[in-house]
């Protein structure tokens, strides 16, 4: 099942509006006089904040100082408020009919109440969350929540608080306590009236991502930048830190080509990693064995190239022993990414299918065929820019906003963590998922012989832990000591 994005349209926010009634009677002067009161600030009483079914949404009534209510516009509670109303000082709530006898606008038609039912996301989706933030739906009538709580979830107005990086538990809690009307706000009951159990999942999902309120002093934008490059030694590889961050690891249903294990949920990395530029090359290999390391093990290069290609032929406990090598050389922790590390890489602050975008071209990555029933086994392919029929010599197609190549295509990269067929129960600080015993472990980010469903950043494989394959090899993570962090401080 896939789940299409809200569309919504200008044309649909245009509805019916009242004329203005140029007669004067008392009962307007009144209504005038109430809100007048609003216009100068004064807060509605617990009493109408109670009657929440009496009451309106109107915006336009006065930022601070200025009383002029002449362009009013009101929105009946359970009606979508404007989308394109981007001042959150400028909304309140006035008593039912204040608006009308006013001859001010009502917007939307009061009895687009209904919440869609028949919503059937099986699963959360950040990006209808992100959609439903930020354009609202006036189909259901859902407000534009980013048009009080800011355009990137951070309003800066007390009375419209930050809900950027909050727990996606938390948030649910809140907006469910709002829908019930258990949270008397009548500002967000209104806001929150339509929204079903999965609208709710998918913003609060969508919410606790966005990095600005997350208050790390490294990520205050959401592809907060990598450091400059660097090695521990010559024949070490290169480096690129990255910063600590919050972002959905897995995709969205609505993803082409996706996989049945890649449910959507919230990652935390809280400090600083580098991980290899590239993917370790056969020469970095060589000199390992050549310095005594590696198990004395000369992995084949089945003929598709060496020195400057990705060393393949090479297992889990190979590439460990590579590492453990390196952190002998080094004296730093040098060890393989963790499933979540890789991706949070691999993504580079993006959430597409891929870090350029969904689709996938010979531009992009050394892949496989486009087309191949049987999934595996499908042979390598070259065309245009891919020129290569296996793999292709490191960095040979462009590199992620981090800096990072190769994280796509060219050859699968080994992780830490042991396979699990989900991701129920998954860590979520970015920690490797161990188990007391494992014999497959996961490998990421497809290869010269995949169709592009497996090229994806969110697209993870299972192998037996023991296998060397031509289209396997890994990239190597060096931690970063405290005292090191300042490298991404400096870095442009
Ligand atoms: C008309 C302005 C308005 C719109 C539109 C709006 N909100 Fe709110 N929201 C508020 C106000 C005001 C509060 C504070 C009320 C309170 O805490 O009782 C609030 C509070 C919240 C809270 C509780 C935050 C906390 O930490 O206590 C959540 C969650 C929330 N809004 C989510 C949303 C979502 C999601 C949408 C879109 C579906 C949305 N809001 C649309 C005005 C709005």
């Amino acid at each position: 099942m896939t789940t299409a994005p809200i569309q919504t349209s200008q044309a649909t926010q245009d509805t019916q509006t009242t004329p203005a009634n140029p007669t004067t009677s008392a009962q307007q002067m009144l209504a005038r006089a109430a809100l007048a009161a609003l216009c100068a600030g004064v807060a509605a009483s617990p009493a109408q904040a109670a009657d929440a079914g009496n009451q309106e949404v109107c915006y336009g009534v006065a930022t601070a100082g200025h009383n002029d209510c002449a362009n009013t516009t009101c929105f009946h509670l359970c009606s979508g408020l404007s989308q394109h109303d981007r001042d959150p000082t400028e909304w309140t709530m006035v008593p039912k009919g204040t608006c009308t006898q006013l001859g001010g606008k009502v917007q939307a038609a009061p009895l687009a109440c209904h919440a869609d039912a028949a919503s059937d996301a099986s699963e959360v989706d950040a990006s209808a969350g992100a959609s439903l933030y930020a354009h609202g739906d006036t189909a259901r009538a859902i407000p534009a929540c980013a048009a009080c709580h800011g355009p990137a979830g951070n309003s800066e107005t007390p009375g419209y608080p930050k809900l950027a990086g909050q727990y996606a538990g938390y948030l649910g809690e809140q907006l469910g306590a709002f829908r019930s009307g258990a949270r008397n706000q009548p500002l967000m009951t209104t806001a929150a009236r339509a929204l079903t159990d999965a609208d709710i999942a998918n913003l609060s999902l969508y919410l606790s991502a966005q990095l600005p309120a997350l208050g790390h002093a490294g990520a205050t934008h959401s592809a907060a930048a990598s450091g400059k490059p660097f090695r521990d030694c010559p024949d070490c590889p290169e480096l690129v830190p990255l910063p600590p961050g919050r972002f959905v690891m897995g995709s969205p249903p609505s993803e082409t080509g996706r996989f049945g294990n890649e449910k959507q949920h919230v990652v935390d990395i809280a400090a600083s990693f580098a991980i290899g530029r590239f993917d370790v090359t056969f020469a970095q290999w060589d000199a390992c064995v050549r310095d005594g390391g590696c198990r004395a093990y000369n992995p084949s290069d089945d003929g598709h190239g060496r020195d400057t290609y990705p060393a393949v032929n090479v297992d889990w406990d190979d590439a460990r022993a590579y590492l453990a090598w390196l952190t002998q050389k080094t004296g730093v922790r040098y060890r393989l990414p963790s499933e979540a590390e890789w991706e949070y890489a691999a993504r580079a602050g993006t959430s597409t299918a891929r870090w350029w975008g969904d689709g996938l071209t010979r531009d992009d990555a050394n892949y496989g065929p486009d087309v191949c029933e049987q999934q595996t086994n499908c042979g390598g392919y070259a065309q245009g820019a891919d020129k290569w029929m296996y793999s292709s010599p490191v960095g040979s197609f462009p590199a992620n906003p981090f800096g990072l190549f190769d994280e796509l295509g060219n050859v699968w990269q080994w992780t830490a963590d042991c396979w699990h067929d989900d991701y129920t129960g998954a860590p979520g600080d970015g920690s490797a998922w161990d188990a007391a015993a494992c014999s497959r472990h996961v490998i990421r980010g497809g290869s010269w012989s995949n169709v592009p469903s497996f090229v994806r950043a969110a697209s993870r494989a299972a192998v037996p832990t023991t296998v060397r394959r031509g289209y396997l090899g890994f990239r190597v993570v060096r931690e970063m000591p405290e005292g090191e962090v300042g490298q991404l401080a400096k870095s442009p």
